[in-house]
């Protein structure tokens, strides 16, 4: 089996439910369930023997040696994380605690565990470390795309302690041995995302009748890739990347915020249309985000030449899925917006020992 943490989340349970669609091989899924975690994610997997879900911290070292000797996965794969820039500039303190000091605690549960495993099991261990573009910092207008061998140089408490999270894991492989994989993705979109993203956050406002924010000018760049296509990508690294390498993952498609928000505005317009006008009058300027990035670009050329991926959606494919799904799961919107999820997680949760992990096979 294999142990995911933060599975509740956007990415995560996105590649929860595409590899236990593709494969029996089941998953321990480690998540805190934090504002972004949300268990209706898993709801397909409900009663499934194949997902089992602890709800834990993975900076709690103890609870992660505790799952590893019982549950004996063959990988760890690290989505867990603080993941959202504005929050990150608002309150930093929860990014550094979970993405730096959280991948060190795993990092350090994982050496233990893979150093006293036999030499077979030793050998066909990874630990997979899914990171972002946004270490690499920013770019100007004509600048080549982010590779692999570009310097990082994070903007953002968030790009700051993920850039620190990839520095450990990489420190790790090179000092002992362990069986590293890294991954440097775009920005994703498609089901699941949590509102607070541009375009979950622009499909939802657009509908209640809201403005539609633009940070600044509108006119930042970057690249998408629908969130199937990022997973498609960590299975791949995992089943053939070779240890101690970074891949870098992308949609070959930079767009400008302005233009993504025009183009959602328009799908909108065709497939649930206003009363009158086009939900493109919505759209409003605001104030910048601090230390705003201009452009990020991913040059994937790499994991397409070494293990064959490439993205299968284009921007036009994906973004058409990802707004039909949000038109077709208000409920999970509205249920997300009045805090119902969490709600139901508080039931769920208050009798039970956190210290050690709530564990359910996803009764969600
Ligand atoms: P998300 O915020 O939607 O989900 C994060 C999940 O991690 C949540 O379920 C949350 O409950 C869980 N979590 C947070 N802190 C935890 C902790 N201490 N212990 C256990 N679980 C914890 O994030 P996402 O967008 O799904 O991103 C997943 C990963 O992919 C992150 O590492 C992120 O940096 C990376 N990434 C995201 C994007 C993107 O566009 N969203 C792009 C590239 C890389
Ligand atoms: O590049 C990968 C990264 O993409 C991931 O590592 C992060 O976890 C993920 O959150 C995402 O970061 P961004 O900051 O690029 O995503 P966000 O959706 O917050 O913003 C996308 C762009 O849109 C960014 O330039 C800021 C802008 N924006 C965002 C919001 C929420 C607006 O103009 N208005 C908004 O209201």
């Amino acid at each position: 089996m294999i142990l995911v943490t933060g599975g509740a989340g956007f990415i995560g349970s996105n590649f929860v439910l595409g590899w236990l669609a593709q494969s029996d091989e089941p998953v321990i899924n480690l998540d805190k369930l934090t504002y972004a975690g949300n268990l209706g994610n898993l709801q397909p997997l409900a009663g499934d023997p194949r997902h089992i879900f602890i709800k834990g911290d993975i900076c709690d070292e103890a609870l992660v040696a505790g799952l590893l000797e019982r549950y004996q996965p063959r990988a760890i794969l690290n989505f867990a994380a603080e993941s959202h820039v504005d929050r990150s500039i608002h309150g930093p303190r929860d990014f550094v605690t979970t993405n730096v000091n959280g991948s060190f605690a795993l990092l350090e549960a994982a050496r233990a565990y893979w150093q006293g495993m036999g030499k077979e099991d030793k050998a066909a261990f990874r630990f997979l470390h899914v990171s972002t573009d946004e270490v690499y910092g920013t770019l100007g207008p004509g600048d080549a795309p982010f590779t692999e061998t570009t310097a990082y140089a994070p903007n953002s408490p968030y790009s700051a302690s993920k850039a620190a999270s990839d520095h450990l894991v990489r420190a790790y492989h090179h000092t002992y041995g362990l069986p590293v994989l890294t991954t440097n993705c775009s920005n994703n979109y498609g089901p699941y995302q949590f509102p607070e993203k541009l375009i979950p956050l622009i499909i939802a406002n657009a509908r209640q009748g809201k403005p539609l924010p633009i940070y600044g000018d509108g006119q930042q760049v970057r690249d998408w890739l629908y969130v199937s296509d990022h997973c498609a990508a960590i299975r791949r690294v995992l089943e053939a990347g070779r240890c101690g390498e970074t891949y870098n993952v992308g949609g070959w498609n930079e767009m400008a915020n302005l233009d993504v928000v025009r183009t959602l505005c328009g799908m909108l317009d065709e497939l649930a249309p206003k009363a009158a006008g086009s939900y493109a009058g919505q759209i409003v300027h605001v104030q910048d985000r601090p230390g705003h990035d201009r452009r990020y670009a991913i040059d994937a050329r790499k994991i397409e030449r070494e293990l064959g991926w490439k993205p299968l959606e284009t921007f036009e494919t994906g973004i058409r899925k990802t707004v039909e799904w949000y038109l077709e799961h208000d409920d999970w919107v509205r249920n997300v917006q009045s805090g119902d999820y969490l709600r139901w997680l508080d039931t769920n949760y208050a009798n039970r020992d956190a210290g050690h992990g709530a564990e359910t096979r996803t009764s969600a």
